[in-house]
């Protein structure tokens, strides 16, 4: 059985199909038709809903794509939809904001975006225009145009009051607690099962017993199989109630992250510790994505166009694979094998990401080019690091690339061209020839394989040119497009 709050109805439900999302189950079992389908696909957020969670005894709220994440996902938590934000006949003050400021036209788009500056609102810092682009990127809107919904959000965001849901804070906190147990849960419905184990040790005798079960992460990936390809997952293994998955350890060298962290969450932390790696994350689909999808899934999933793995190669991160009791350290560059396969074998799992700490002798950068800024998988995603000694010789070189071949993959005859130099512009040159002989990439409706190696050499030199000429590249080449 599941357990959640919807907005404050405590929900138990065994009987539902664990394929089903929480925007069909919203629709068609709450008839709450406030959250729209426009895509299905994570793309467009008319189906925007809010998930608050207790973190160290306080409420904390996040957007989601509803029609990405599957029913298993609520246990534990609340579901704040549309319908909810209205109380006592008044708008909250979103909703007023979007009125005041004519930031709705058709309307379809708008309940999704008044679940976005609801949540925005609920984490607001008072108004920051960047928190605002944000929040708002992956909401799309065809009639209004975005100027009156980003005046609506800078309104709601400058005029924030308390609302109901602050005022139940406490009680909403108490209620969560109260659904926090050991036990492994169940749903099921139709032959189709779910089970959400709560240990590392559960999910290790589960996947004894169910060794072709799915493992569910986020679902942003996933869930794609179900609401695109309708297929169905007979049997899933959901790990978002590892709390042990969850677990981030920075020391002196490593950073240690669970394979279960979100992406919004490893946004934050590696602001501090890996800015470039952060920044990057800005571009990784949409806030609603990151907060559910975890770093985890985009390793799992084994894509060429993933966009953390090219920058874990590019750190020489490794992997923690555990298999019954025994967990494994696996370099990254052994992880993928072909084209979405990897090195995972039956019944194993990434438990956890280790990264090594940038050190001040090493410059590390990253570039994703996509057809567009926001929400967009990458065409091609570099990532550099370099170390050079006191002369100036590249004594470290690490190049790594996204959407060149069918797996993320270092350029190793590129790299071998930089070891050993000074970076000049011949060496520099001499390495974007090597590119030639690391990849081959395919032409598909995201690039052509001449772009996508022209690209790949103009990021050299890009990376080259921010490091010798001090030019400030970085924030023009991350919008490329
Ligand atoms: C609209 C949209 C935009 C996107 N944009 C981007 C983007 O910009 N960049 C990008 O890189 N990706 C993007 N993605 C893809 C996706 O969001 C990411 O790959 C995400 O990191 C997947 O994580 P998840 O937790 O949701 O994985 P899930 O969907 O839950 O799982 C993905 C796969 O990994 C497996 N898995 C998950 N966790 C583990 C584990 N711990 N051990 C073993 N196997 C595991 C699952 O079984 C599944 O096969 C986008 C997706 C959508 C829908
Ligand atoms: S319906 Fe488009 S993101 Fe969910
Ligand atoms: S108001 Fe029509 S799509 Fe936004």
């Amino acid at each position: 059985m599941i357990q959640f709050l919807l907005n404050q109805t405590l929900i138990s439900v065994q009987a539902i199909d664990p394929n089903l999302t929480v925007l069909n189950y919203l629709r068609q079992h709450q008839h709450r038709c406030g959250s729209k389908e426009g895509c299905a696909s994570g793309d467009c957020g008319a189906c925007t809903v809010t998930l608050g969670r207790v973190e160290q005894g306080k409420m904390v709220y996040e957007t989601a794509n509803s029609c990405m994440t599957f029913v298993s996902n609520l246990q534990g938590k609340q579901l704040i939809t549309v319908e909810d934000l209205k109380q006592g006949g008044q708008l909250h003050p979103v909703q007023q904001a979007m009125v005041d400021c004519h930031a709705s036209q058709c309307g379809f788009c708008t309940p999704g975006f008044v679940m976005s500056l609801f949540t925005l609102q609920k984490n607001s810092r008072g108004w920051q225009h960047k928190d605002a682009e944000q929040a708002l990127a992956g909401n799309l809107c065809r009639c209004t145009g975005y100027r009156p919904i980003v005046d609506a959000a800078r309104q709601a965001c400058e005029h924030s009051q308390q609302d109901i849901f602050q005022q139940q804070e406490a009680l909403t906190v108490k209620r969560l607690m109260d659904l926090q147990n050991d036990q492994i849960q169940e749903i099921s419905f139709n032959g189709h099962r779910c089970l959400l184990p709560k240990t590392t040790s559960q999910l290790v005798a589960l996947l004894d017993e169910y060794p072709d079960a799915k493992l569910l992460a986020g679902g942003t990936d996933l869930a794609l199989q179900v609401t695109q390809q309708y297929r169905t997952l007979p049997l899933i293994v959901a790990l978002q109630q590892i709390d042990e998955l969850k677990i981030c350890q920075v020391n002196e060298t490593e950073i240690v992250l669970g394979a279960g962290v979100s992406l919004q969450h490893c946004y934050r932390l590696l602001s501090e510790h890996i800015p470039p790696f952060a920044h990057i994350l800005e571009r990784f689909a949409s806030l609603q994505i990151r907060n559910q999808g975890t770093l985890g899934g985009n390793i799992a999933n084994g894509s060429p166009i993933g966009d953390t793995p090219p920058m874990l190669l590019a750190l020489n991160a490794t992997v923690a694979l555990q298999k019954g009791s025994t967990v494994r350290r696996l370099p990254l560059a052994d992880f993928f094998i072909s084209y979405r396969q990897t090195a995972l074998q039956e019944r194993e799992f990434i438990r956890a990401i280790i990264i090594p700490k940038v050190t001040l002798s090493q410059n590390f950068q990253a570039w994703k080019v996509s057809k567009r800024r926001e929400d967009d998988i990458s065409a091609v995603f570099a990532a550099f690091l370099l170390e050079t000694d006191s002369s100036g010789r590249v004594t470290e070189a690490r190049v790594a690339f996204g959407g060149m071949a069918e797996i993320p993959k270092r350029a190793t005859q590129c790299e071998r061209q930089l070891l050993g130099k000074p970076l000049t512009t011949s060496s520099v040159e001499q390495a974007c020839a090597a590119l030639e002989q690391d990849f081959s990439p395919l032409s598909d409706f995201r690039a052509s394989a001449d772009y996508r190696l022209q690209v790949a050499k103009n990021l050299l030199r890009r990376y080259h040119a921010s490091l010798t000429d001090g030019l400030n590249v970085l924030e023009v080449s991350r919008y490329v497009s």
